[in-house]
Order: C-alpha cells, then sequence, then structure tokens
C-alpha cells in the first residue's frame, strides 16, 4: 500500500512560523484572530468564549441550541456572535461556515466544548441517551472539524476539545459519557498526529466536578445536588469543587500562538482529585510502624 504523501510543509512553514509567533509586546494576544466554541451559551463554553474576547480575539462565535442564552453572552462582549447551531447536524456546522464569511473566511481556534452528561446503568442502558451523548460529545465533533478544516488558519490553528476526568476515571452509572470522553482523549491524540503537518495543533482540558447546568439533567434536585457537590469537595485534596474561570484560562493558553509547540496533550484540572483515585498504599517505610519494613519486599 502506498503511504499517503505527508503534505509538503517545511518545519519553517508549521507550527514555528513567523504567523504563528507570540503577539509582539502590547499587542492583544488573540488580535485578528477568529474563534469558534461550541456551547458558548452557558458554563465552561461561555467563560471560555469571555476569556478569548478579553484577550483581543476578532470574533468568538458561540453555538448551541438555545437562541436566547446566546444572546445572553453575545451581549456581554462586542466580539462575541451567537449562531443557534446544533453541533449534530450538517446544518449546524453550515452555519458557521456561513458566519466565518463575514468574518474574512478565517478560523484560528476551534473549541469543541458541547457536551451532555447522562447517567445510565450498565445493567439497565437507556440506549437513547448513549446515542445521544455519542452524537454530541463524540460525532459532533468529529463532523465540526471535518467542515471547518477548510477554513483553519494552517499553519497556526488550534483545536481545543473540552473532555474530562471521566474518559481515564470513569465512574459508575456513567459509563457511556465515559466512553464519549474517552473518545475526545482519543480523538485530541489522533487528530494532533493527523493535523499536525498542516501546523494545526490539538490539545483537550480535562475538568472533574465544575458546577454547571450540565449536572441538572439526570433527574437531581438542587439540594441533591448540592450534596454531590459537598462530597466532591470533601473529598478533594484542595478541598473545594472547580469553578468555571479555573478551567477557561487554560482553553485559551491552549490555543495561544506562545504554546505553537504544544501538541497532543489532555490537562486534567480537577484540584488533585485525580491523586484521589488509587487507593493509598498501606505500606511506607516512613509510616513508622511495623508494616513499612514490608515495603518493596
Ligand atoms: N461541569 C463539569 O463538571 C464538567 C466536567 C468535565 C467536563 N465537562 C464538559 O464541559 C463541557 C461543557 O459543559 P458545562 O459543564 O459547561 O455544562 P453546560 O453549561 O450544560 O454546557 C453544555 C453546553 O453544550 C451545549 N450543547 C449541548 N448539546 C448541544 C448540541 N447538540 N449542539 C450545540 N450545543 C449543544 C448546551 O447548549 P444548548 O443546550 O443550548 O444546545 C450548553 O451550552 C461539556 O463537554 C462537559 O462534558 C464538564
Amino acid at each position: 500500500m502506498t503511504p499517503p504523501t505527508r503534505e509538503a510543509k517545511t518545519m519553517s512553514e508549521t507550527a514555528a512560523s513567523p504567523g504563528t509567533a507570540p503577539a509582539p509586546d502590547g499587542a492583544a494576544e488573540f488580535a485578528g484572530r477568529n474563534v469558534v466554541v461550541t456551547g458558548g451559551g452557558t458554563g465552561i463554553g461561555r467563560a471560555a468564549a469571555l476569556e478569548f474576547a478579553r484577550r483581543g480575539a476578532a470574533a468568538v462565535i458561540i453555538t448551541g441550541r438555545r437562541k436566547e442564552r446566546l444572546a445572553e453572552v453575545a451581549a456581554e462582549h462586542a466580539a462575541i456572535v451567537a449562531v443557534p447551531a446544533d453541533v449534530t447536524t450538517e446544518d449546524g456546522a453550515q452555519a458557521v461556515i456561513e458566519e466565518l464569511r463575514s468574518h474574512g473566511e478565517r478560523l484560528d481556534v476551534l473549541v469543541h466544548n458541547a457536551g451532555i452528561y447522562r447517567q445510565t446503568p450498565v445493567a439497565d442502558p437507556n440506549m437513547a441517551y448513549a446515542r445521544e451523548m455519542l452524537e454530541t460529545n463524540v460525532l459532533g465533533p468529529v463532523l465540526l472539524t471535518a467542515r471547518l478544516l477548510p477554513l483553519m488558519t494552517s499553519p497556526g490553528g488550534s483545536i481545543v476539545f473540552v473532555s474530562s476526568v471521566a474518559g481515564h476515571n470513569p465512574e459508575p452509572y456513567a459509563s457511556m459519557y465515559a466512553v464519549t470522553k474517552a473518545g475526545a482523549h482519543s480523538l485530541t491524540l489522533t487528530m494532533a498526529k493527523e493535523l499536525a503537518n498542516r501546523g494545526i495543533r490539538v490539545n483537550a482540558v480535562a475538568p472533574s466536578a465544575v458546577r454547571t447546568e450540565v449536572y441538572d439533567a439526570n433527574g437531581l434536585t438542587t439540594e441533591q445536588i448540592d450534596g454531590l457537590f459537598r462530597g466532591f469537595a470533601a473529598a478533594n485534596p484542595l478541598g473545594r469543587t472547580g469553578v468555571v474561570e479555573d478551567v477557561a484560562p487554560w482553553i485559551a493558553r491552549f490555543a495561544s500562538p506562545e504554546s505553537s509547540w504544544i501538541t497532543g496533550q489532555i490537562l486534567v484540572i480537577d484540584g488533585g482529585a485525580d491523586l484521589t483515585a488509587a487507593a493509598d498504599s498501606p505500606y511506607s517505610p516512613y509510616r513508622g510502624d511495623s508494616r513499612g519494613s514490608d515495603w518493596g519486599s
């Protein structure tokens, strides 16, 4: 089989090229750059859109299905443009392309943030929920990436997934959500390799518990979600759960020209929660009890 032809890009034309160099002193980090944030009407997506706008992006196009939520965020900053669009559909992708036409047909940053979280037990799976999560969290980004790639700055474009710690550390009753986030991890790595020869970087942030509307869809009352979050906070090494402002700056940092030699990375943002995932060994030479001497034997 003939190997696929690598696009003929020299090192100087790819990630380190002058076109992708950090902004000169005093210039806004994302000046002249266009950004798309899916699911930008609420939560982490809203915070990310505001972050890009504050860092000087020319246009930040936010998508989602609820027009009124998008309009509220667009009203917060002149650079933010609301485009009602379902991430799972061709029409949704087309709406984003149409909007980009009035912004110089140029896309610099694509943030795959839109996502849904539904619990569905292994012993009694809800296949409609499973399909909805796969469509939204995995196939949506696949479709949108393909449709927007022709407009992406090359070299210099950047894609950021909003994945989850569930992608590598799944929780019971959320197996299909975990599958979709493991899928987002995998897409991050594969796309990073596949798009490197175009000088397009692909990274992901993987947050754990951040209080947003994503938790509202599983039939829990506000009091139950409050209790859940108290539990998360109590178990967290840094003693609290996340807020959207813990995540948004890292999305922007991955997309920043200053990260021009970073690709294929998944950054866990969780206050150290991952550290507690494996049970601590009861044995240590520093423990000071009789079991300590068993270490390593
Ligand atoms: N909050 C957490 O603890 C946490 C932890 C790890 C990862 N995450 C991930 O972070 C991302 C953002 O979630 P969030 O926590 O900020 O919750 P959120 O406020 O519920 O945000 C999800 C956004 O996705 C949009 N969306 C859902 N389906 C869509 C579709 N078919 N087309 C277009 N937009 C769609 C929603 O808007 P519409 O409903 O109006 O379409 C909403 O604005 C998700 O991918 C989530 O899995 C969250």
